[in-house]
């Protein structure tokens, strides 16, 4: 596949009806290259129909994040990414102590070390490109609730984690944004 010319982003999540689905739409109208991710290749054809190019990618497991970055340092050859959006998430709506531990264990997996993994993985290239991260987070983790408590805990977590990989990188080329949706 050739270089792609323009602004490239990695979007994680990318579910039909969800958030990240919408702004993998929304960036490939504004003229970017993006890469869509999905855990489940086939929910995502939508988006292959527009042209997206679309990977798999389940953010909490080590070998799909490497053959997930394989593929697309194969396809950006040598161009930096623009725009890492983690995305994906999981929310567990339920009081904290009715969570099984495996639960807890898996919720933790994708809404922190995942963004981490993503975030040490793509460095590179977001270095290469003075790129941007994008976490997105929950206003939960700011007005938590019995129900949310779980997913609270996380969330708020997404900012210092990614800014943590940031600090660590010098020079500070790349930037870090968090957006905090409420259902
Ligand atoms: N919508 C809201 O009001 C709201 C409010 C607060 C925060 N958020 C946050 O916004 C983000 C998007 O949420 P959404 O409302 O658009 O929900 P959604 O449609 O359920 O999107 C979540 C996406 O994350 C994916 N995902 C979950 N675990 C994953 C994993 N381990 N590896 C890779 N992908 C995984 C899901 O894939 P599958 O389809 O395979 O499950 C889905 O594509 C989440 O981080 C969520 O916490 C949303």
């Amino acid at each position: 596949m050739a270089i792609p010319p323009q602004k490239t982003a990695l979007v994680t999540g990318c579910t039909p009806g969800g958030i990240g689905n919408a702004l993998a739409r929304e960036l490939h109208s504004r003229g970017l290259f993006v890469f869509a991710t999905a855990r489940t290749l086939e929910k995502i054809t939508d988006l292959k129909e527009l042209g997206i190019e679309c990977l798999h990618l389940i953010v909490d497991d080590t070998e799909s994040v490497k053959a997930c970055h394989e593929k697309a340092v194969q396809i950006l050859n040598g161009r930096g990414l623009d725009f890492l959006i983690n995305n994906a998430g999981k929310t567990i709506v339920r009081p904290a102590i009715e969570i099984n531990m495996s639960e807890a264990q898996s919720l933790f997996a994708t809404n922190i070390l995942g963004i981490m993994h993503l975030t040490q993985t793509f460095s590179p290239h977001l270095l290469l490109a003075k790129g941007t991260i994008v976490n997105i987070g929950s206003v939960a983790g700011h007005t938590p609730s019995p129900s949310t408590a779980s997913t609270a805990r996380p969330k708020p977590r997404c900012t210092p984690t990614a800014r943590v990989c940031v600090s660590n990188s010098r020079p500070l080329v790349y930037t870090l944004c968090m957006c905090k949706p409420a259902m």
